[in-house]
């Protein structure tokens, strides 16, 4: 019995040390990571948590064809300004990576930065996507995509302003929360908290309440996101 235990224990290690090394020398392989790859994004950002609960500020990949992110990571509105976030598990199928905010739907409402994905090395390491100093802010945000793009042209850039209702940058903000508008007296242009009350929304919204007609002042493709996040921007208290 003792013999069999011996000649088997020999046998063992024999096999072991046969099968370390065969002898042969294989080609070394490059091997796309299966999960993905990579991004941190790194930046400072002011304004996170001025969004209301239905919106999301992250970083997403798009396709060239879609509105709606294939993958995203949050950025958490409590976060500090000093932001880094990693994005992995980024697919061929993704086209561009974004720091933007997304609806419920994960659909794009606004983008803050962008990199396509070609520049991503195809290696196990990280690639940095630095987007500096940026306001994110959701008052910001309206100033740029709505009054700068379409409404100052009447609404104060050239120093006069319809119903002298002045839209641009720094003065905005204290023309519209808590004013009482001038064409429909019972109203304020934005009663914080309740845009059904307001006039902003309904002005671009309905034709008739005032002469020149508002409704299709907005870029048609963006319209119902952009009059969505005015509304939701009044519902969460109208904040700058
Ligand atoms: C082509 C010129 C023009 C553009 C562009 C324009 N407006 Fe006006 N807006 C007017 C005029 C004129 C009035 C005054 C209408 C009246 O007296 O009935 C007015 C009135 C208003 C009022 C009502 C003011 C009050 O006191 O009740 C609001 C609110 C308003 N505009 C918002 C906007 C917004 C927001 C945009 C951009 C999306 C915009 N306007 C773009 C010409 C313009």
């Amino acid at each position: 019995m003792k013999n069999i235990i011996l000649h088997f224990i020999f046998f063992s290690i024999f096999v072991a040390c046969y099968s370390c090394d065969d002898g042969r020398i294989y080609p070394k392989e490059v091997v796309l990571p299966q999960e993905g790859l990579s991004v941190k994004l790194s930046g400072h950002l002011k304004g996170l948590a001025s969004w209301p609960e239905n919106y999301t500020v992250c970083i997403a990949g798009f396709s060239d064809e879609s509105d709606y992110a294939i993958l995203s990571k949050v950025i958490a509105p409590g976060s500090s300004a000093d932001v880094e976030v990693i994005l992995s598990g980024i697919k061929e199928e993704v086209t561009q990576l974004e720091l933007c905010v997304t609806n419920r739907l994960r659909k794009r409402v606004v983008t803050f930065a962008k990199m396509t994905t070609e520049s991503l090395q195809a290696s196990a390491q990280t690639t940095l996507f630095d987007v500096g100093m940026l306001d994110v802010g959701l008052f910001t945000t309206l100033q740029r995509e709505v009054f700068n793009t379409s409404c100052v042209a009447c609404h104060g850039a050239n120093g006069r302003a319809a119903r002298d209702l002045f839209l641009t940058e720094g003065a905005s903000y204290q023309a519209l929360v808590g004013q009482p508008s001038k064409v429909n007296k019972e109203m304020l242009l934005v009663a914080p908290g309740e845009a059904s009350a307001s006039m902003l929304p309904q002005v671009l919204s309905k034709e008739g309440l005032v002469q020149h007609s508002h409704t299709d002042l907005l870029d048609a493709k963006k319209k119902t996101l952009l009059l969505t996040l005015i509304n939701d921007w009044i519902d969460a208290g109208a904040s700058e």
